[in-house]
């Protein structure tokens, strides 16, 4: 008989048949444990049947696919033995559960390959964790061209939601159908990368934010990857993702082996906002590294404000104006190190400008001390620009392939973390600027994609970004009270794996507030608020040279760890009282934002946003409207998650005067205070809401009345 394992969350269920090769029999709502003779009928009612034209045994869509096995679709494991042992097939050798995780051991004893599966199904949130490492225990070498991670799907996952992007336009979406073959998306940028997010939604046809059954996945990795979404001709479908490795990358010596990165995966009957309530709580329990009590510090980012014309007499006005409107962190970003006057040269040498700062950095970090802020600083410690210091004592440190001309990107060239003597000389460069200054966050920025990494000849993304996050963990041990904000060109840096080191994300380049609302909207399915640094910028954005009135810009940014980039002392009086309103409002709501439950609402509208976050007492609810209505009246507010039988009451906290022109008279309530609903009434019945104009915004906010 086939031997089979059971695995209980609070809220889900998950059973492995283990033998011949383990495979997800069902994984889903929480079902009762079952006993021995349950598990028979389990087994035989899940048995599949035979098909014709087909190899005369059943082939499971195991949890790593052999093509030894006949398994034609995906291999999860391609290796060879100088081009031996090619086609493994492993048998199930044991297994142990350890509170949450179930460990399977399995064995090829012909082509000496072993694979050790964990599962860790977390009790709270029923977020599902995978890895696998393959072992060598053969003495030729083995060659690992690909260990992916595979999920079966059930058949009516037949919509694929992907994500895609560029600089200044991070996590826009598309769908896909998945009737037949394939989806793919590859990265080989060397790291998380704009380009193609390592996260997909696979769920039942026209699944939205409030219903449908729909599965999530987040390979936590920031370097190369690949995932596929496919289906075989028997109907049978999966989800598989993993590390994509470059040529000769994992080459195993006896006994050594390679461990995936590790795939997060969601289940929701509820749409995406059913993965927000999974996700997010995981996060917050499992992944973020600051302490819970210590809230996100509103910050100022000088980037926009004055880029590279550092001067400190008028850095201390701007720390002067920061305090005035509330800023909690004041962070002076590129520019302020050695012969750093553009992007063209000094990466790689970190060492005070002593032409710029004369008395160094330390009175304007005591200035920002003494009005009450942290200081932060910008830093790009993996790179090196040709025209350096570094680069002219070191150019052996480039991480290259040797006889090729290295390319630059953004004019700069990428340090091998692999090679100790550059680890060093960074680590020490890094550990003096935090030992002599008072500094309490930095901006770790990585602004170019990676070409041709070879380190000692060999291809090298994998070996740099254990190298990262070696360094990363190295001086988060030494500087426990630093937080680091992963950055790369904004957004291209932005995995489950980088937030074990860092603590807040720069979600984007672009502070255009209409193209945040996407690329917010999406990131915060897998992300809650407080990772992701929103900042409110000029009146005209520096990237779209779009124009937008500060209630836009103020409402887009109140949902994240908030921050302001530009320069309060060029800016006009009301322009700063308008900050100092939308940073007040943000701190009067940062406890709900930052520990609330994230939702987003369907609107039949698609160019309206409805979205906000809620806890047992209070829900404050935004509403954008992206471009002109589709229609002449705004559909109601529907709260699916209030408590019927509560009374809440209702006030508009914000309502742009702009849009009075396309109403002739708003709904009465709006003029009043607060009204008092019942909470049926809200989930059911639907709040009436003013029209707005495009590029707008409105803000309203529910709490329960006792
Ligand atoms: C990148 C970052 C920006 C800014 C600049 C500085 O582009 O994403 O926010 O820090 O580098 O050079």
């Amino acid at each position: 008989m086939n031997k089979t394992v059971q695995l209980n969350s609070q809220q889900s269920t998950l059973i492995v048949c283990l033998n011949p090769m383990p495979e997800i029999l069902y994984w889903g709502e929480r079902l009762e444990p079952l006993n021995e003779q349950e598990l028979v009928q389990f087994q035989l009612m899940t048995e599949r049947g035979l098909m014709q034209a087909r190899i005369d045994e059943d082939v499971p869509l195991s949890l790593c696919p052999e093509l030894g096995r006949a398994n034609f679709g995906s291999p999860g494991l391609e290796a060879h033995r100088e081009g031996k042992s090619w086609a493994p097939q492993f048998i199930y050798d044991s297994h142990q559960i350890n509170a949450q995780t179930l460990s399977i051991k399995c064995q090829d004893i012909v082509a000496s390959i072993e694979l050790q599966i964990a599962l860790t199904l977390d009790d709270d949130s029923s977020v599902l964790a995978k890895s696998i490492k393959v072992i060598n225990r053969d003495s030729t070498p083995l060659t690992v061209n690909k260990l992916a991670l595979t999920f079966p799907l059930p058949y009516q996952a037949n919509q694929v939601m992907s994500f895609h992007g560029r600089w200044s336009r991070e996590l826009q979406s598309q769908r896909v159908r998945l009737d037949h073959g394939q989806f793919i998306q590859e990265n080989r940028r060397g790291r998380t990368s704009h380009e193609y997010f390592p996260s997909c939604l696979i769920g039942e046809e026209n699944f939205s934010e409030e219903k449908g059954d729909v599965w999530g996945f987040h390979l936590a990795w920031s370097g190369n990857h690949a995932w596929k979404a496919e289906v075989k001709s028997d109907g049978r479908r999966l989800m598989q993702a993993g590390e994509l490795l470059l040529p000769g990358e994992v080459i195993l010596k006896q006994n050594e082996s390679y461990q995936t990165p590790t795939l997060y995966i969601a289940h929701s009957r509820s749409g995406i906002n059913g993965l927000r309530t999974k996700f997010h709580p995981f996060i917050r329990q499992h992944l973020i590294r600051f302490d819970r009590h210590k809230v996100r510090p509103v910050h100022l980012n000088t980037w926009e404000g004055i880029y590279f014309d550092h001067n400190p007499s008028y850095l201390s006005e701007m720390i002067s104006e920061a305090a005035k409107i509330g800023v909690e962190r004041f962070i002076i970003d590129d520019g302020w190190f050695k012969g750093r006057n553009n992007d063209k040269a000094a990466l790689g040498d970190w060492l005070v400008d002593k032409n710029k700062y004369p008395q160094g950095l330390t009175p304007l970090i005591k200035q920002v001390n003494e009005l009450g802020m942290e200081f932060g600083l910008w830093v790009e410690p993996e790179m090196f620009n040709p025209d350096s210091d570094l680069f002219r004592t070191h150019p052996e440190w480039l991480l290259a392939s040797e006889g090729y001309s290295a390319v630059t990107g953004r004019n700069q060239y990428v340090l091998d973390l692999q090679n100790s003597e550059c680890f060093d000389y960074l680590y020490s460069a890094l550990n003096q600027i935090l030992s002599d200054h008072h500094i309490g966050y930095l901006k770790w920025d990585m602004n170019r994609e990676i070409v041709q990494a070879s380190h000692l000849g060999r291809a090298a993304v994998n070996g740099q970004t254990q190298a990262l996050y070696k360094f990363l963990s190295k001086l988060n041990q030494s500087h426990p009270e630093v937080e680091i904000e992963s950055c790369s060109s904004g957004g291209g840096r932005m995995d489950f794996e980088i937030l074990r080191y860092a603590c807040r994300f720069w979600t984007s380049d672009c502070n255009d507030a209409l193209e945040r609302q996407t690329i917010q909207r999406n990131m915060s399915i897998f992300f809650p608020p407080e990772l992701m640094g929103a900042h409110i910028g000029p009146e005209k954005s520096h990237t779209t040279r779009r124009r937008h009135d500060i209630h836009f810009r103020g409402i887009t940014a109140l949902f994240g760890h908030m921050g302001v980039e530009l320069d309060p002392v060029a800016e006009s009086e009301s322009e700063k009282q308008a900050f100092k309103h939308y940073i007040e409002l943000h701190k009067q709501f940062r406890p709900l934002l930052h520990s609330g439950q994230s939702f987003f609402l369907d609107s039949r509208d698609h160019s309206r946003h409805a979205y906000g976050v809620f806890d047992k007492q209070q829900t404050l609810v935004a509403i954008a409207q992206l471009a002109m209505p589709e229609y002449m009246l705004m559909e109601p507010l529907k709260l699916g998650m209030l408590e019927s039988d509560g009374d809440y009451r209702v006030s508009m906290v914000h309502f742009p005067h702009s849009s009075r022109g396309l109403m002739k008279r708003q709904p009465d309530w709006t003029q009043e205070q607060t009204i008092v609903v019942k909470g049926c009434w809200l989930k059911n019945v639907g709040l009436s809401l003013p029209i707005l104009d495009p590029e707008s915004a409105m803000l309203i906010h529910i709490e329960k009345s006792h």
